[in-house]
């Protein structure tokens, strides 16, 4: 177990355990020892060897399960899920419950989705107290406020999505809710989008606000205006992005269980009121195996990796403990999970396969394919084995395919688990060639320098400490006057990546994906606003079921920075 820096910081960091007066009391291999151990529990045969197996798994980076799993596996109540969605109705109690759930949640490094949609507008009558409404943007701020103050296991902060749908009153304000003082830094912000919305748009129609409690049109306003300002403010601001209700709807596994109205914070996961989702990631970077000199995809390896994630996965959900009753309840009852990848561009990089090319569109759909085709296979004799989810009748599935699980997979950021195992972000290019990483572990600062590009130029001789210095320096490898011309097309960095290739790895990972893709789109500073429209009119022509954008520098409190050393 070879770990870099960054690793090592991040898991001694957040990771591994401590005692009561904070010494680290584990190993990285005694992490995964607790992890696989716990998630072995939930079999009745050969407890042994599947714990063997789910190590084996682990410690080679083949697959990690999301951070709350890694943290909170083996312990006292130990709560393992990533992803959760909690009702807001229209009512104080219901609001404030729902906030004591989110800090629960939050405690025990969950995150937490919602749709604000059946708060009744600001200024709107409150019949028991002859008073008006703060409306939804105001109780956001609180949310966000409580967020701030309840840290993640005391490890990291919450995060939230908060959602309003397009035709609310407020949502004006929604949109243009970051640009005020109040940043709302602990949530993503998504406008809830509808085909009739989008058609509005297109036709150049007049668009009514509703009231959720009344069913009143309080206001018309043209859909393209409405569509400017979302568009102007995600491009100043990064937010909001937008979730296709529709799309989702559309593809909801158990649609009498009702509609989903949101999703988790990164949007991979959409989820009814109540669910949760366990989230794991295969590493596609070490899915490679070498023949004649070239590297190719090691389906075998990979087959094998995915047997055994959804096998783990859907033990996660056996051996999870549940903070809530009603939690239990939505979640055992459909058992989501979300199988996802990460190490995609290194996977690219080391087949020599530039992301922005067909070629890498073509490999994108053809893993994605084989890794949903595989974990239904797994999730069924999972069924036959165990007995399938208890709403399967219901569900799409009846009465062809018996399934252990309503969904198996989701593509998430996997934002802390590809730094523990070393490669590229989700499906996401490559951020930068090096890199600052500036505010993971408070203010300590790592450099890092893609060990994928330093192998290919040590290949070819042309590894030089003045070219390290170069790198280190603009964090690209465009401009060097030593790097190959082939070279520089396999390590372009997101901002040098059109737009357009961006959204086509959603596309392609979205067509094999039940759940969602969690993408940022990637653009430069110089970006115009046209672009942004173009960008969020297409998600929705792709049949995407969320986007969400980042314009460089618009955002102050940005994580990754390719920044200059001096
Ligand atoms: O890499 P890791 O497993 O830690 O997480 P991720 O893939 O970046 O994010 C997956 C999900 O974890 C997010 O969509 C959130 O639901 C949740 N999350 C959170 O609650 N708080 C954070 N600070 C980061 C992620």
């Amino acid at each position: 177990m070879k770990r870099t820096s960054n690793a090592q910081q991040l898991l001694q960091a957040r990771y591994l355990l401590r005692n009561p007066s904070g010494k680290i009391i584990e190993t990285p291999h005694e992490l995964f020892k607790r992890v696989a151990k716990h998630v072995a529990s939930a079999e009745k045969k050969n407890k042994g060897g599947w714990e063997q197996t789910f190590y084996t798994l682990m410690a080679n980076f083949h697959f990690l399960p999301n951070s709350p799993t890694l943290m909170n596996a083996g312990l006292p109540k130990g709560q393992l899920s990533a992803c959760f969605v909690l009702p807001v109705e229209d009512s104080l109690d219901s609001i404030f419950s729902t906030l004591k759930s989110t800090a629960l949640i939050h405690q025990n490094g969950g995150g937490t989705g919602y749709n604000f949609s059946k708060l009744r507008p600001h200024g709107d009558r409150i019949v028991s107290s002859g008073g008006t409404s703060s409306g939804p943007i105001a109780f956001i701020k609180i949310y966000n406020t409580a967020t701030e103050h309840v840290k993640q296991g005391g490890k990291r902060r919450g995060a939230n999505m908060g959602i309003l749908n397009v035709d609310h009153p407020d949502i004006e304000a929604f949109i243009l809710a970051k640009s005020e003082g109040n940043k709302l830094q602990n949530f993503n912000l998504s406008v809830g989008i509808t085909n009739d919305f989008m058609k509005a748009v297109k036709e150049d129609t007049d668009w009514n606000l509703i009231n959720p409690r009344t069913g009143e049109v309080t206001k018309a306003i043209r859909a393209k205006s409405l569509w400017g300002l979302i568009v102007s403010q995600a491009w100043k601001t990064g937010d909001p992005g937008l979730i296709f209700l529709d799309t989702i709807n559309k593809h909801n596994p158990i649609p009498d269980q009702g509609i989903i109205q949101s999703t988790n914070p990164c949007g991979e996961v959409p989820l009814l009121e109540y669910e949760s989702c366990n989230l794991g990631s295969l590493n596609l970077s070490k899915m490679l195996k070498s023949e004649k000199d070239e590297k190719r995809v090691d389906w075998e390896i990979l087959e094998k990796t995915i047997e055994a994630s959804i096998r783990f996965l859907d033990n996660v959900i056996s051996v999870n403990h549940y903070l809530l009753p009603q939690i239990e309840t939505q979640t055992t009852n459909t058992r989501k999970v979300g199988l996802g990848v990460m190490g995609w561009a290194e996977m690219l990089a080391r087949l020599e396969i530039p992301y922005a090319s067909e070629e890498a569109i073509e490999l994108g759909e053809k893993i994605m394919h084989f890794i949903q085709s595989k974990s239904y296979d797994v999730s069924e004799s999972l069924a036959g084995e165990r007995g399938v989810f208890p709403s399967w009748t219901n569900s799409i599935f009846h009465p062809n395919r018996p399934m252990r699980n309503a969904t198996c997979n989701s593509i998430a950021p996997t934002g802390s688990i590809s730094i523990i195992a070393d490669t590229s972000y989700s499906i996401e290019p490559l951020y930068a060639i090096a890199y600052l990483r500036v505010g993971i572990m408070g203010n300590k600062i790592q450099t890092e320098i893609n060990p994928a590009f330093v192998e290919s130029m040590k290949a070819l001789g042309l590894w030089t400490e003045k070219l390290k210095a170069e790198v280190l320096e603009t964090g690209s490898v465009q401009h060097s006057k030593i790097v190959p011309k082939e070279i520089k097309k396999l390590f372009e960095t997101s901002l040098e990546i059109p737009w357009e290739y961006h959204l086509r790895h959603q596309r392609a990972f979205q067509k094999f994906t039940d759940n969602a893709v969690s993408k940022t789109i990637n653009l430069s500073k110089e970006t115009p606003v046209e672009t942004v429209s173009e960008i969020y009119w297409t998600a929705w022509e792709y049949g995407l079921k969320g986007i969400t954008i980042y314009r460089d520098g618009s955002k102050a409190d940005q994580v990754l920075q390719a920044c200059r050393l001096n």
